[in-house]
């Protein structure tokens, strides 16, 4: 059985018509061509590898249904870069992964960057919890690195919250505004 959907993804509006059973992850990845979000584990929800934005809350991908996304606005590793208003322009957490190597294989990383939006989003705006190298830790429990680079990644959060923390509120502001995105992309 199939049924249309309509969900903005990394501020652009899309109408499919999909299997009623198809995941999210394979409505991104399938239909979309959004191969940036992975799948780590089989769908079992273990890895965090899928992990996408589901209206400001990181969720993995493989253990929803794309019908529950009907309506929603979905964030992809992809959509990360147009936050600035220019469609190249490195998000912090992606810069501060770059500036501290906070990646191997880069197999996890998508789906950490995610995690870390979501936790960012938060955090350098309301100031808790502290972000502590351990509470990052314990934070990014559902998103697995099998490379182990769990030092370089906790130190690249530290980095991008500080840099956010210290940039003018609207600045700051305008790195978590979803519907900038839309700006950008339409
Ligand atoms: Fe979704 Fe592993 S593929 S948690
Ligand atoms: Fe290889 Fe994390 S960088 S799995």
């Amino acid at each position: 059985m199939e049924k249309a959907v309509s969900v903005t993804v990394n501020g652009r509006l899309y109408y499919k018509t999909i299997p009623i059973r198809m995941l999210l992850v394979d409505f991104l990845r399938d239909e979309l061509n959004l191969t940036g979000t992975h799948i780590g584990c089989t769908y079992e929800g273990r890895c965090g590898a899928c992990t996408v934005v589901v209206d400001g809350n990181a969720m993995k991908s493989c253990m929803m249904l794309a019908l529950q996304a009907d309506g929603r606005s979905v964030v992809t590793v992809e959509g990360l870069e147009g936050f600035a208003g220019q469609p190249d322009s490195l998000h912090p957490i992606q810069q501060a992964f770059w500036e501290r190597h906070g990646l191997q294989c880069g197999y996890c990383t998508p789906g950490m960057m995610m995690t870390i939006f979501d936790i960012l989003a938060t955090n350098v705006r309301e100031g808790t919890p502290e972000l502590t190298d351990e509470s990052i830790r314990r934070l990014l429990v559902g998103n697995i690195c099998r490379c182990t680079g769990y030092s370089h990644i906790v130190e690249a959060v530290q980095v991008a919250a500080e840099r956010l923390r210290t940039m003018p509120a609207e600045e700051r502001d305008a790195w978590f505004d979803v519907a900038k995105l839309g700006e950008v992309r339409s």
